[in-house]
């Protein structure tokens, strides 16, 4: 094989009470990339559709994972790389992790997979590091595997997949605003109230048992975050009113997806993650900032090929 097209997923990352170690993967959205063998070593990127993007190999996070990924191989040749972006940069929901995720996806595929997914995601993270400025995996491993990711450890990276109930649905409602990751992490606090830390564990060891036990109730009372969101949220307009419209609309969560500015909310079913759509939608319309809204089941693949 020297050629494959393969699709790049969005992801939700932290889900409230996983700040820096949970994620999911969607559905709906996600970005295109073709990858070809090329006789000269290394890695060009050929084409950016979709965004204004760095070219150049070392400043491009697609560029950054691939020599990641082949800087300890011994290879005669090279890969050529054409990115097709449909995630906005900024948007929240892990627009650069797909590239990443893509680019050593793509090129281990073309290796007869030398590596595992799970070994892929310490090539993405370095891909990540150029676009936030931190090595954190909760987008680019969702990303890779698809379904819900625990981050257990980062030293050594220790990741955990997640069963998670079948009708669990995913509302993102993405502001045409960019929020720069880092200047998001800027906000945020080094250190934490012992408080804050029993709440949020708690949360998130209820997060994990209600998802391995389609527990509905039990995952909607753990959807919350007291460390990041109560200093991000006022980067977000109208976020606690989006927020709320979800919550009455029967969410069983809601929270920022990622860095922000997306706001995500979690539904048992079809129907009801429909309706919370809409109430979400009226709720941001007075804003009159343009958005748009995806209503996405879990996508249990991750990236994938597309044509080879
Ligand atoms: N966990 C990261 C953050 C995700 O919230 O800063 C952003 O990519």
């Amino acid at each position: 094989m020297n050629e494959i097209k393969i699709f790049c997923p969005a992801t939700i990352a932290n889900l409230n009470c996983g700040f820096d170690i949970l994620g999911l993967c969607l559905d709906v959205i996600g970005d295109e990339m073709i990858i070809r063998k090329s006789s000269n070593k290394g890695i060009k990127i050929t084409k950016i559709e979709g965004a204004n993007l760095p070219i150049e190999t070392k400043k491009n996070v697609a560029g950054v994972a691939g020599l990641a990924l082949i800087e300890n191989l011994d290879l005669d040749f090279g890969f050529e790389i054409e990115i097709y972006k449909n995630i906005k940069a900024g948007s929240g929901i892990g627009s650069s992790s797909a590239s990443a995720a893509g680019a050593v996806y793509g090129i281990n595929e073309l290796l007869d997979r030398p590596f595992t997914k799970i070994e892929l995601v310490y090539f993405a993270m370095k891909g990540e590091v150029i676009a936030s400025g931190s090595e954190h995996a909760d987008n680019v491993a969702p990303c890779l595997l698809g379904g819900f990711t625990l981050i257990r450890g980062y030293n050594p990276l220790d990741i955990v997949e997640i069963k998670s109930p079948n009708s669990l649905y995913a509302i993102v409602l993405h502001p045409h605003i960019e929020i720069k990751t880092a200047d998001a992490r800027a906000v945020i606090q080094p250190m934490i109230p012992l408080q804050s830390a029993i709440t949020q564990t708690g949360n998130l060891g209820g997060l994990i048992a209600g998802l391995y036990t389609n527990d509905y109730d039990l995952i909607g009372r753990s959807l919350t975050d007291v460390i990041v969101e109560p200093f991000r949220k006022h980067l977000i307009p109208h976020f606690d009113d989006v927020k709320n419209s979800a919550l009455q609309n029967g969410a069983l969560g809601s929270g920022i997806s990622g860095a922000g500015p997306s706001i995500f909310a979690l539904c048992k079913g079809k129907e009801k993650a429909k309706k919370v759509a809409n109430a979400m939608k009226k709720s941001f319309l007075s804003t009159n900032i343009k958005f748009d809204i995806h209503v996405s089941q879990i996508n249990s693949e991750g990236t994938k090929t597309i044509m080879n």
